[in-house]
């Protein structure tokens, strides 16, 4: 097998300092490190991690789901159903040559998820019109070449008031703090230590029932990724590890239900509710966003 991590030549001498070709001396143990690290991470964690090849395929279907959001971006105003953001979406997946993942995943009907002030998440869209003022979350999923990259943001529709401002600009610091913890020797607990401690200290809540995800071959792969939790808990983050995070933040209690649609989450208090999701990539320096958008703009 071919070293595909290596920008090195096979006959430049090996940085290591042996004063070898690095072909006789690193080039085939780097290889065996990471394929002994895959072998140990899908043993012992059910963790797939990804090679170049897979990184490339998931960040090609990650363009196409930022893409897709901004175009969603542009649409979301007063006026407009969550039927009109689903085909949107459909079409946009369909005309790129991929596939939207919810459809028909576990019997869910359409082909993004569009959830509405104190929906947590997996809204399905329908005839329900966007109305001035709401916070809307778009979460969509495309299946490009067999890869998966999974994105979501929360949209402001119209002039939002200051709840809604709030608990969106929460949710995406949410995000930010998350994500400020992935690099390579720290571990899944400081995610959620991270986000859960930001959005306790604001006076909001972090929902349990639904977590981030590992991503790539599937939509939703191992480890779990929680939005609370304890420092220094849980899995040692590694390079190639391909995980969302996409914390989930109420105003009110963290306590949700399930309507009758058996897919709808929303806040039991009906207090909002914001997401905001990237597919991160583990790197030897830190991460890297597989769904890039900036977490910094001004919002409005
Ligand atoms: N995109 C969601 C997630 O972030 C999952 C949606 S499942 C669906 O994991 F069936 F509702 F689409
Ligand atoms: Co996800
Ligand atoms: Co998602």
């Amino acid at each position: 097998m071919k070293n595909r991590q290596a920008k090195i030549g096979r006959n430049d001498l090996c940085p290591c300092g042996s004063g070898l070709k690095y072909k006789k001396c690193c080039m085939n143990r780097k290889i065996s490190e990471f394929e002994q690290l895959k072998e140990k991470y899908f043993r012992d964690h059910k963790i797939r991690l990804k090679e170049k090849k897979n990184i490339e395929g998931i960040k090609e279907a990650g363009r196409l789901a930022i893409e897709t959001l901004n175009m969603v971006e542009e649409q979301v105003r007063p006026g407009i159903t969550t039927d009109d953001i689903n085909t949107l979406v459909h079409e946009i997946t369909i005309t790129h040559g991929a596939r939207p993942a919810p459809l028909n995943y576990r019997g869910f009907p359409k082909s993004v998820c569009v959830s509405i002030n104190d929906e947590i998440c997996h809204g399905i869209p329908g005839p329900r019109v966007i109305k001035d003022g709401d916070i809307v979350n778009v979460d969509v999923t495309p299946i490009l070449n067999g890869y998966y990259a999974d994105v979501s943001k929360t949209f402001f529709s119209g002039t939002p008031g200051p709840d809604e401002r709030r608990i969106v600009e929460v949710a995406r610091e949410c995000l930010k703090r998350g994500l400020d913890t992935v690099h390579r020797g720290s571990r899944v607990g400081d995610i959620g230590w991270a986000i859960q401690t930001y959005a306790e200290e604001q006076g909001c809540s972090v929902v349990r029932e639904f977590v981030g995800h590992g991503v790539g071959f599937d939509f939703h792969e191992s480890p779990q990724i929680a939005h609370f939790g304890q420092k220094g808990k849980g899995v040692l983050l590694v390079p190639g590890m391909v995980f969302t995070v996409e914390p989930m933040i109420n105003l009110g209690a963290k306590e949700l239900r399930i309507l009758d649609d058996n897919w709808t989450a929303v806040t039991r208090d009906h207090s909002l509710s914001a997401q905001f999701e990237q597919t991160i990539l583990v790197t030897a320096n830190g991460y890297e966003s597989l769904t890039p958008y900036d977490l910094n703009a001004p919002l409005l």
